[in-house]
């Protein structure tokens, strides 16, 4: 069965799609099956691994992608699934084992248009056909926006475990601070929902800090965020085992490049030109391990 994670922080922009994609190729490298779910309108994990003329024709069609699956008319989560995602510019699958649940800006409508029936909420229809899927993987990963509205809530509801991208500034803690708060509320609105068979409500399970220039300390925003993380711990709002990270991410301009190239960075070869390249890529190597042996 699956691990089903979440990445999410209230604070935008601080490496939650990055941390996904490059964490789930290293995760597919070593041979896990990998299902991605992008749940955040922008569709920017999408854009990223499909590339933007595969993924234009979705976005222009309106059919094919996660919010089809809310929509009148029964298509199945499987049939939406974009199998080896990652391909060459021949259609040809480079990284075996990485699948995508694709989204298109249409996401936008599970927040205004969607009417749903107040009995079964949009997150418990999809939690049921995604613990159907989830036999099939290794993870399950979630690539949240920074809220929680009812796309985050499918990705929250379904998954067991969260973690926190993070950078080493004020804002980031206070989108971690938010984000507790709101999982509190959240999980009181939805705890009539659950049942023993889809385990724990996600709590967060770690923090990871992303995008660190080299040479900058980061012990003091670090100290904070282990200061806010154990008060969450002693009341019980945070897992038991949650902890920050000993890898971080290192600021790499590979990083913001890969998006370009469609290609996650450790599946970057001769269009590398950052010197920075190769340590990056093990820093992902390593989040991966870290994350394996931080089961739950
Ligand atoms: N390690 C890194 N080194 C350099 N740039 C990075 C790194 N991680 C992320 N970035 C860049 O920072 C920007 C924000 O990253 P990303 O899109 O992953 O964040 P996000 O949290 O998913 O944002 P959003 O809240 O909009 O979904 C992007 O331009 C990305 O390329
Ligand atoms: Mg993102």
């Amino acid at each position: 069965m699956a691990r089903k994670i979440c990445f999410i922080n209230y604070k935008g922009g601080v490496g939650k799609t990055s941390l996904v994609v490059n964490t789930a190729s290293c995760l597919a490298r070593l041979g896990r099956r990998v299902l991605l779910c992008d749940f955040d309108t922008q569709s920017n994990t999408s854009i990223w691994l499909m590339r933007l003329e595969r993924w234009n024709k979705l976005n222009a069609g309106g059919q094919g992608s996660v919010y089809s699956f809310f929509e009148p008319g029964g298509v199945r989560l499987e049939d939406l699934i974009v199998r080896d995602v990652v391909a060459d510019k021949n259609g040809a699958p480079v990284l075996p084992g990485l699948d995508l649940l694709p989204t298109t800006f249409n996401l936008v409508d599970l927040e205004n248009e969607y009417a749903g029936d107040p009995k079964k909420p949009a997150y418990l229809v999809f939690q049921e056909q995604m613990a159907e899927l989830a036999g099939y993987y290794d993870y399950v990963i979630f690539d949240c926006p920074p809220n929680l509205l009812r796309a985050s809530q499918c990705g929250v509801f379904s998954a067991n475990e969260i973690y926190v991208p993070a950078n080493p500034d004020a804002l980031s803690l206070i989108g971690f601070t938010l984000l507790v708060e709101k999982l509190g509320r959240f999980h009181q609105l939805s705890a009539g929902f659950r049942n023993a068979s889809m385990g724990p409500a996600a709590q967060v399970h770690g923090i990871i800090f992303n995008s660190i220039k080299t040479g900058t300390d980061i012990e003091v925003p670090k100290m904070r965020m282990q200061l806010r993380l154990n008060q969450f711990k002693a009341a019980k709002r945070a897992a038991a085992h949650a902890r920050i990270f000993d890898t971080q991410i290192r600021d790499a301009m590979v990083v913001r490049r890969a998006v370009t190239l469609g290609l996650p960075v450790n599946l970057i070869g001769q269009e590398n030109t950052d010197p920075a390249h190769d340590s990056v890529v093990s820093d992902y190597r390593r989040l991966a391990g870290e994350l394996e042996a931080h089961a739950a």
